[in-house]
């Protein structure tokens, strides 16, 4: 069988899983008092700012999303404005990790426990959201979008992939690999 749109989606959760399970460790290892990796943290940043923002959630809510309203699920209301609030609500924890780095930065002190809380708030958000979207949005959308709709979407997702480029998507499933290698060895 062809591959699903649903499919793209739950690889690219596995990859920012990747990322994010490491951020856990991350976190906990700078609460116990390790140094801080500064240019890991920009990495880090940097992928969910690029991959889990602009090319994940954006082939969620600016392709799918609407081919589900197109077939009768509610525009306002569950599942899909909940889903796209806690978008907003991980774009907005990324925007206060970047205040804190550079709070960080600048003073060599202040900002580091909002660094952490940073990391927690994004590493206690994602297993949630991805179990809502693989348990009940994506079921939900291969019993509702039609042959032609898949088809579209892939279309649309290849557009999405097209337009960041394949070098980028190859240093950012690198640095994922890289991260989780550092943090859990082979
Ligand atoms: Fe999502
Ligand atoms: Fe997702």
């Amino acid at each position: 069988m062809a591959t699903l749109p649903t499919e793209i989606l739950e690889d690219e959760h596995k990859l920012i899983m990747r990322v994010v399970d490491a951020l856990k460790v991350f976190a906990e290892n700078m609460e116990d008092g390790w140094e801080v990796d500064e240019e890991t943290l920009v990495d880090i940043i940097e992928f969910m700012r690029v991959f889990a923002q602009k090319w994940h959630h954006a082939k969620e809510e600016d392709e799918l999303f609407p081919a589900l309203v197109k077939r009768g699920v509610p525009r306002v209301g569950c599942p899909l404005v909940q889903l796209k609030n806690e978008h907003k609500k991980s774009n907005n924890y990324v925007a206060e990790l970047v205040q804190s780095m550079e709070l960080y930065r600048r003073s060599g002190v202040e900002g580091w426990t909002d660094v952490i809380q940073g990391l927690k708030n994004l590493y206690l958000y994602y297993p949630n959201h991805i179990w809502k979207e693989e348990n009940m949005l994506f079921p939900m959308t291969n019993r509702l979008l039609l042959a032609e709709d898949q088809q579209q979407l892939l279309a649309e997702f290849e557009r999405i992939d097209a337009l960041h480029g394949q070098k980028l998507h190859d240093r950012l499933e690198q640095f994922a690999l890289r991260l989780e290698k550092q943090t859990f060895g082979d």
